[in-house]
């Protein structure tokens, strides 16, 4: 018996210290010290040992256990922060290594120029209002006074969805003017963003897509010097103090009279030069005082109320406000350009 327990103590001892993981360590502590382990069934053959003999071996017998226990609690130990050891490895940050620059975007020029203009007019009392890019003739044209055979109208000028020429790509944010009309009370002060659509080839000036922002004031007792009054402020806000405006008859069908607003050149101040062609002046806007049909088409009394109205190309607005000289920069999105802002 005393060989046998000798025996049980190396062979457990090698193992224990040859156990890879904390699993195999728990699994030689089951076949050594369990209850149906080796240690135990040898325990169990005591009571055929001799009076004597039976402290003398169960001494022997107890030392083996604490041995073997102690090796046990060591060996996990050693296993435990042999594990923490690699875990740390693995997770190790060298701090020491260069960091990868993260490159942050920032607000679009034509954006820019957006949230200016915004700010001024949220300053003079208008609302902000959002509305759809897919829209109904009815908004586009037929309610802004330009009825069936409007050149406008033209499939080879506009994104039509159906054969009868109903659902279209919006040509301009005036449709955005009906729609505050239908759903805001008077008087009505707003600014309208967005997209709009036409059938133009790409060049230096033009796109298939580009940004208007719509204006329209209704009021009573509104006349074309409150929509000078106003549009000369916001040109001097956006542009600096003694900027000059122009304003030209024009014709739009949704406003009578109608005119076109010009800034004077930033670059010659009005002698002429490249940037406006020759001109001294470039072209911002259109306007006018809204067309009484207009109103009386959104249920408005033109007898009681007035109003004006406005449109503005935004890639243009931003080429004049960070004097860029080709649209197509604003659309490339080409970051060495885009960073300059
Ligand atoms: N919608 C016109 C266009 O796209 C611009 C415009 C002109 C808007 C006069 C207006 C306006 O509100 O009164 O060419």
């Amino acid at each position: 018996m005393k060989d046998q327990l000798a025996k049980i103590r190396a062979e457990a001892l090698a193992a224990f210290e040859g156990a890879k993981d904390a699993n195999r360590l728990d699994a030689l502590r089951v076949k050594y010290l369990g209850k149906k382990g080796e240690l135990t069934a040898v325990l169990k053959m005591m009571g055929k040992l001799s009076p004597e003999e039976r402290p003398v071996m169960g001494q022997l017998a107890n030392d083996v256990r604490a041995a073997l226990e102690n090796a046990l609690t060591e060996c996990s130990q050693k296993l435990e922060a042999a594990t923490l050891e690699l875990r740390l490895k693995a997770e190790a940050v060298d701090v020491t290594i260069p960091g990868e620059a993260v490159s942050l975007g920032h607000q679009h020029p034509m954006n820019i120029a957006l949230d200016e203009l915004k700010d001024i007019f949220i300053g003079m009392g208008f609302t902000v209002l959002d509305g759809p890019e897919i829209e109904l003739a009815v908004y586009n044209f037929d309610r802004l006074n330009a009825e069936e055979g409007h050149p406008s109208r033209d499939w080879s000028d506009t994104f039509y969805f159906d054969e009868d020429s109903r659902v279209m790509l919006r040509s301009q944010t005036s449709p955005m003017q009906v729609r505050a009309m239908d759903s805001m009370t008077l008087p009505i002060r707003i600014v309208a963003p967005g997209r709009v659509y036409r059938k133009d080839e790409v060049d230096a000036t033009h796109s298939p897509m580009f940004h208007q922002v719509e204006g329209m004031v209704i009021d009573k007792g509104v006349t074309m010097a409150d929509l000078k009054g106003t549009l000369n402020t916001v040109a001097e806000k956006l542009f600096g103090e003694g900027t000059k405006t122009r304003f030209r008859p024009h014709h739009f069908p949704f406003t009578e009279p109608s005119c076109e607003m010009d800034i004077q050149c930033h670059k010659c101040n009005g002698a002429g030069c490249p940037t406006c062609k020759g001109e001294g002046w470039i072209e911002l806007l259109g306007a006018g005082v809204i067309h009484p049909r207009v109103l009386e088409m959104s249920g408005i009394d033109p007898e009681v109320y007035s109003g004006w109205a406005f449109g503005l190309g935004l890639e243009r607005l931003a080429l004049r406000r960070f004097r860029i000289d080709d649209l197509r920069l604003i659309f490339e999105n080409d970051v060495r350009f885009l960073e300059q802002f």
